[in-house]
This record gives structure tokens, C-alpha cells and sequence, in this order.
């Protein structure tokens, strides 16, 4: 009881919407979004991403925030207030919260190392050997995993208000700026009309079911559903905070970006004959060869690459806080205690992810490295289960209703639906699609 008084609020009910923006848009929105959207004809992956976003993902995500703002909970207090026996799917969302980072801050480490090469790297010659050369070696992505993660640990230790709060207050703002500065950068470079074409101008000859689950995926991930992120966050908001409306600004922040990025990315890549589909290499293969012909490219290289780190610091952060939480409030431990724990732990995995792509390349789990692996079992296979898992509980047992925070009756009643039946089918078509 007394614990529960002591738990820690938001500032206010902005601190928490730029919080939980911060966790939404991150690496998802700016390098994986792109990469998507470019191996799957553009435009109209990105009608059907608007589209389920809108429809299907927007109803998890609320109902995540208000299990964590009803309860007021960690995630397994949470589930097991609502019934003892649901402890056990609680407990999968701080541990799918240990291991996405693990591969998360992989990705991280690249970034603080392109931060600090940005003014020399461009001079070294082919981008594509650079990258390789350097993902390959044991030491430097090591070193640079670790650092980006104990910057992370770093901001949650300190808790919601000094760490978390005072993390996003400073990189989301930064972030919002520099992205504004490289999308008018983009679209003002020769040819740049072609990639706007790209984006927005749909050949419905590539609309396919693949098509589709990809995108579905991407939302989920982007939305950061699935890893207890968003219930802890809720779990923090005040009593009289209105969350639907928080719940779409987040949705349409959340969109906003996601366009942002592509407005930042595809103009470029078209402007000098670039190929849009060459995957997750995009931001660190492609992007480079961009900027080494641009003016300035070190500094375009530099803002692009700090852009990249505050978006994943702010999203590594929600995720890292989900354990935390759980430690924190369920075993009593200090923050101080429990950041030290996991980032030992986190950073065992991550290191183990970073040497993937070099020297324990051949080791493989089902047939996939252990990024691929890590990368497949949390995204595709847990952040579904777990948002399948939590819709299902909080539809069906926890007895949500739309009517208490929706005003629009319309609105409400497709609430209700959605959550009880919709998204629960939905989500087991993409499961079982993602199993196959
Ligand atoms: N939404 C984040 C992104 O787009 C990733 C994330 C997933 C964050 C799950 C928290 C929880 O990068």
C-alpha cells in the first residue's frame, strides 16, 4: 500500500504524451519505416499502413495505456489484479522488453559510431565496404552497443521525471527540428519530385497479402505495442487525464513521422538515382552515398545521424522502463539496483546480437543469426502474442468500455468491437501468417 502512494506520476499530461511519442517514433518510423515501405512499392504500403494504423492498431494501444492507467500497476501487478492467474502474461512483457533492446541498441551502437565518424567517414570511399567493414569487426560495434545502452539505463535510472521526462523534453524537440531541417534539405535537391511520386502516387499492381502483414507488423512495432511500454507510461498519467484524446495524438504524431521520414529519405535516394529497396542498409549504405555528394554533406551526415539517436535513445528508454518498473515496484529493489541489473543483462545479449553480424555469424538459432533471431521472435512472434494476449484480457475480463472515455457513440461502440472481436482475429490471421 504504502509502495503504491509512492509511485511516480507524469509532470503533466503533456510530459506524458511527448513521453510516450518518444517511444512510438523511434527507429521504427526513421530507419525501419522506409526500408518497409521501400521493399513493398511505396505508396500503397504506406495507404495500407495509415489505413490499419487507424483502424486496427489504434484499439491495442489504447487499451494498453488504459490497463496501465486503470491498474496503476507494473505489468505482472497489473494482469494479476485483474486475475491471479494472468501473472504469467504479464511477465512475458518485461521480458520481451529485456530482449528488444538487446537487438535495438545494436542498431543504437551503429548510430553512435556513425555520430562520431560523420566528419570523416564520407572521405574513406565506398560506403557499402565501410559498413560492412566495420559491423564485421569484434570490437568497435561492441564498444558502441554497450555505450548507447548505458545512456538509456542511464535516463531510466533516474527516474520518470529527472530521467525519462527530461530525456524526451530535450531529444524530442531536437529530434522534430533536425527531422523539419533534412525533409526541406530533400525536397528542394534535383529530381526530388520522383520520390514524392514514389510516396504517395499507389501502383496497385504490388497491393499483396504480404504486403499487408508487413505493414501490419511495421504498425504494431512503430505504435510500440506488445512490450508493456505503454501500460507502464499509462500506468504513470493522473487520474483526470483524458486518454483517448492523448491515445490519437499519439496515433497521428505517430503518422506524421512515419511521412516525415519517408519525405526526408525518398526524395534524396530518387534525386541521385538510388535504389529505394535496398534494406535495412538504407539509412547507413544508401543515405551515406547521398550525403558525400551533397554540399556540407558531413554536417547533413551528422544532423541525420543525431536525429537517429534521439529518436531510438527516447524509444530504448520506454522499453528499458518496463523491467525496471517491474523490479522496482514488485521486488522492491532501487532503481539504481535494478538499471545496474539490466544493463549488465541487456548488454550480454546486445553484445552477443552485435557479434552476429561478424565473428559469430555462423551461429545460428533456427536457422536465423542471433539479431535475426532476437529480431523475429520479439517483433513477429511475442509483440503480436502479447497484444493478442492483452486485448483478450482487458476486452473480455478487465471489461473495458468505450463508453467511459470515448465520447462519440459511433466511436465508442467500434471500440468495444474492435477490441473483443476485430483486433483479436486480426491478430491471430498475422500470427499464425507470421509462424507459417
Ligand atoms: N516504437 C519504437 C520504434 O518505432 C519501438 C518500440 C517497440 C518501442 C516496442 C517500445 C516498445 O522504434
Amino acid at each position: 500500500m504504502i509502495m503504491e502512494n509512492k509511485r511516480p506520476t507524469w509532470t503533466s499530461k503533456y510530459t506524458f504524451i511527448l513521453a510516450a511519442i518518444g517511444s512510438a517514433v523511434g527507429l521504427g518510423n526513421i530507419w525501419r519505416f522506409p526500408y518497409v515501405m521501400g521493399k513493398n512499392g511505396g505508396a500503397v504500403f504506406l495507404l495500407t499502413f495509415v489505413f490499419l494504423v487507424l483502424t486496427i492498431c489504434f484499439i491495442p494501444l489504447l487499451a494498453e495505456l488504459l490497463f496501465g492507467k486503470i491498474t496503476k500497476k507494473e505489468c505482472i501487478g497489473a494482469f494479476e489484479s485483474v486475475n491471479p492467474k494472468f501473472k504469467v502474461f504479464g511477465a512475458m512483457n518485461p521480458l520481451n522488453a529485456v530482449f528488444i533492446p538487446s537487438f535495438y541498441c545494436v542498431i543504437g551502437g551503429w548510430i553512435v559510431y556513425y555520430i562520431f565518424n560523420s566528419f570523416t567517414y564520407l572521405n574513406k570511399g565506398d560506403c557499402g565496404k565501410y559498413f560492412t567493414d566495420f559491423i564485421q569487426n569484434p570490437i568497435a560495434p561492441c564498444v558502441c552497443t554497450v555505450i548507447f545502452l548505458f545512456i538509456c539505463t542511464f535516463f531510466v535510472v533516474k527516474g520518470i521525471k529527472k530521467g525519462i521526462e527530461f530525456a524526451n523534453k530535450i531529444m524530442m524537440p531536437l529530434f522534430t527540428v533536425i527531422l523539419i531541417f533534412l525533409v526541406c534539405t530533400a525536397i528542394s535537391l534535383p529530381g526530388a519530385t520522383a520520390g514524392i511520386e514514389y510516396m504517395f502516387k499507389p501502383d496497385f499492381s504490388k497491393f499483396n497479402t504480404d504486403m499487408v502483414f508487413d505493414a501490419l507488423g511495421q504498425a504494431f512495432f512503430t505504435l510500440s505495442c506488445g512490450t508493456g511500454a505503454l501500460l507502464t507510461y499509462g500506468s504513470y498519467v493522473k487520474e483526470d487525464d483524458n486518454i483517448a484524446k492523448s491515445a490519437y495524438t499519439i496515433v497521428f504524431s505517430n503518422i506524421a513521422f512515419s511521412l516525415l521520414a519517408g519525405l526526408m529519405i525518398f526524395p534524396a535516394v530518387f534525386s541521385f538515382n538510388l535504389e529505394p529497396d535496398s534494406g535495412a542498409g538504407l539509412a547507413f549504405v544508401t543515405l551515406p552515398k547521398v550525403f558525400a555528394q551533397l554540399p556540407c554533406g558531413e554536417f547533413v551526415s551528422f544532423a541525420f545521424f543525431i536525429l537517429l539517436f534521439c529518436a531510438s535513445v527516447t524509444s530504448a528508454v520506454s522499453m528499458i522502463e518496463v523491467p525496471c518498473a517491474t523490479m522496482v515496484e514488485r521486488y522492491k529493489m532501487t532503481r539504481v539496483k535494478a538499471g545496474t541489473i539490466l544493463f549488465f543483462v541487456i548488454s550480454f545479449f546486445a553484445v552477443l546480437a552485435t557479434l552476429s553480424f561478424g565473428i559469430l555469424g555462423d551461429f545460428k538459432l533456427f536457422n536465423k543469426t542471433f539479431f535475426d533471431f532476437l529480431d523475429f521472435t520479439t517483433s513477429n512472434v511475442l509483440l503480436p502474442l502479447n497484444s493478442l494476449i492483452l486485448c483478450i484480457i482487458a476486452g473480455w475480463f478487465l471489461k473495458i468500455k468505450g463508453q467511459t472515455f470515448i465520447k462519440n457513440k459511433i466511436l465508442y461502440n467500434l471500440f468495444d468491437i474492435g477490441l473483443k472481436y476485430a483486433v483479436p482475429i486480426v491478430l491471430i490471421c498475422l500470427f499464425i501468417e507470421r509462424l507459417r
